[in-house]
């Protein structure tokens, strides 16, 4: 049936061209009556069931989609096409929680995992119109960042097929390079919002700690994990904040209870403003580079290099800030606290009521290799387990807990001096000292994600450029900027990063998504299934 309303509607319009598509134009199309919903819609499905094989981004499409863009359809056709999403489609790393979609984290054994509610965020995203297309893979559980799991296998960098695409949200960075949907949404706990954006020529923003209920997203850390779109313009990244921070205080959430009356409410999108670069002061981290050459070390230097000059150029005051407190080998060794969490914050996401289908019931569970339910169905990666192991010993009351607390409130207020000494807007470094790893390495080494995460500060990341073109990388491996700020200052990164993004467009498309796909060929998109073809032999699926 939807196959039929789909040709009838095509008939009688231009093709919607969903490559590069943003909000603005999507709206342009529909309000001008160029395209349908459903033309919109249906041309990124296509795109998912044409191109998913080159980057294996997906691992669950909603059946729903094109029934909503009927209906959407209809309310355009009253008139009543007034939400801020309108008819925008969508993806949601496979960690959120969707009812009408399992919810897997990549992990073979929450296959069946199915709430029977929507996670705030995500109901929120719906209610303000958007278009769920389906679920994104990730790196297993979002315990590491190269983007591979027992159920989605390997998601590949879309730039080059010999890379990882940066992770955990690796799936959500791969699937927005690609014109899968407009933005998706990502979870970070240490980078993963960040990493995959910089590794797919993509923007995104992991906010303060508090300004989006984390509520229904399968959790690591309490303190640390946070959620945040990925999109390929400024403009829809504040779009979409804007959305998933309107769930504002959530009694599910006690973090939610930290936003200040300032960021309630706040429409991102409408106060953005080019910050003015004369007045602009960045503090650059020189501890966060790796200065020694080498083919994976030096484009990051040099592209980082190269906007630094243009800031300057531009009017920025650029301050090194070379303190060794900024050394995110050392932060990581001793403020990282998802091995105290993780095994609190699993139980109480795998035991909720509102947790349906059939699933462990607590982490141990998970991990018991040998119990019925947990099957031993997982990715053998030792640097993503050491943690686990010790998670399943560790928790709150450990002693070496409050001290690690205390120790990243002295990071936090040592943050904060470097800002108000050197009276600085933000700081800026490479979200990775190297370029995003190969597939089959080890992890996803060299990040620098850790600052911002233990000390709650939000970060916008920002493309800066490309290594050289290779072989196996016709336009070079992209290569990102992180732009942290003081707490809520969500609406300064954005400006800011509008302003950068104005001295000249970074972005350029992974070659092969350049290709056109017309919505005629397409079978009638089914719910996916998981690739389980491409884990490297060096991650086994097995018992841990
Ligand atoms: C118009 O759209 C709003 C928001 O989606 C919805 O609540 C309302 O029912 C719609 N009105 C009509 C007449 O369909
Ligand atoms: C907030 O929630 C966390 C975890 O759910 C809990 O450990 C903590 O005690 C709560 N804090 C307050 C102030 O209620
Ligand atoms: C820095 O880069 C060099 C050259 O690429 C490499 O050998 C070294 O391991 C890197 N150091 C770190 C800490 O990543
Ligand atoms: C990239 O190519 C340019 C121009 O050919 C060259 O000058 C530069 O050294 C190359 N950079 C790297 C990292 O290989
Ligand atoms: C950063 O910390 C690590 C220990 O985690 C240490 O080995 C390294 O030398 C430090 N780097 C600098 C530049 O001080
Ligand atoms: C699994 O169960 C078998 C038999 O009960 C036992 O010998 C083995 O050690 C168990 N393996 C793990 C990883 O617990
Ligand atoms: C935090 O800073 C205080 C005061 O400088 C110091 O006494 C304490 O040892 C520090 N704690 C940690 C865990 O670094």
């Amino acid at each position: 049936m939807f196959l039929l309303l789909v040709s009838g509607a095509q008939s009688q319009r231009t093709p919607f061209d969903a490559r590069e598509a943003t909000i603005g134009s999507i709206h342009h199309s529909l309000f001008s009556g160029l395209n349908s919903c459903q033309d919109v819609v249906s041309s990124f499905l296509a795109r998912i069931e044409k191109l998913n094989f080159h980057v294996n981004a997906i691992i669950t499409l909603d059946k729903n989609a094109l029934c909503e863009a009927v209906i959407l359809d209809e309310q355009l056709g009253i008139g009543n096409a007034t939400q801020s999403l309108f008819c925008i489609p969508i993806l949601l790393k496979d960690n959120y929680d969707t009812a009408d979609m399992p919810t897997t984290g990549g992990n073979l054994a929450l296959a069946q995992s199915q709430p029977l509610i929507d996670a705030p965020s995500v109901s929120a995203l719906r209610r303000a119109g958007a278009i769920v297309l389906g679920k994104t893979n990730l790196h297993e559980l979002a315990l590491e960042g190269l983007s591979v799991s027992s159920l989605g296998a390997q998601t590949v960098n879309p730039y080059d097929s010999t890379r990882t695409p940066g992770g955990s949200s690796g799936g959500s960075g791969a699937a927005i390079a690609a014109s899968f949907a407009v933005f998706a949404t990502g979870t970070d706990t240490v980078n993963s919002l960040r990493s995959p954006a910089s590794a797919n020529s993509l923007f995104s923003i992991r906010p303060t700690r508090g300004l989006i209920s984390r509520t229904g997203v399968i959790p690591i850390s309490y303190k640390q994990d946070a959620l945040g779109p990925i999109a390929r313009t400024i403009e829809d990244v504040a779009a979409a904040l804007t959305v998933m921070a309107d769930v504002g205080f959530d009694p599910s959430d006690n973090t939610t209870a930290l936003i200040p009356p300032s960021s309630v409410g706040v429409n991102y999108l409408a106060s953005l403003r080019a910050f003015p670069l004369e007045t602009l002061r960045l503090g650059l981290i020189t501890t966060f580079f790796n200065r020694t050459a080498g083919s994976e070390t030096t484009p990051v230097s040099s592209a980082m290099d190269n906007m630094v000059m243009r800031l300057r150029a531009a009017g920025v005051t650029v301050v090194p800030i070379t303190s060794s407190i900024y050394n995110s080998s050392a932060i990581l060794a001793v403020y990282d606290t998802q091995r105290y969490e993780y095994q609190e914050s699993m139980d109480a996401y795998l035991s909720q009521p509102s947790l349906g289908g059939s699933h462990p019931s607590s982490l141990k569970e998970l991990y018991a290799a040998n119990s019925s339910k947990g099957g031993g169905k997982f990715l053998v990666i030792p640097s993503q387990y050491e943690y686990v192991t010790t998670s399943l010993a560790s928790s709150p009351a450990n002693s070496t807990y409050s001290t690690v607390q205390c120790g990243i409130r002295n990071l936090t207020l040592a943050l904060q001096e470097t800002f108000r000494q050197n009276d600085l807007d933000a700081l800026i470094y490479p979200e990775q000292i190297n370029l995003v790893v190969k597939i089959g390495w080890p992890s996803q080494s060299g990040r620098n994600g850790i600052l911002a995460a233990v000390t709650g500060s939000p970060v916008v990341t920002i493309p800066v450029g490309f290594s050289n073109a290779t072989t196996s990388a016709l336009v070079g491996v992209p290569i990102g900027m992180e732009l942290l700020g003081q707490p809520w200052s969500e609406q300064k990164l954005l400006n800011i990063a509008r302003a950068i993004e104005m001295l000249g467009t970074v972005r350029i498309a992974p070659r092969w998504a350049n290709e056109i796909v017309e919505v005629g060929n397409m079978t009638r998109v089914p719910v996916l299934y998981p690739n389980t073809g491409n884990i490297p032999k060096q991650y086994p699926v097995g018992v841990l």
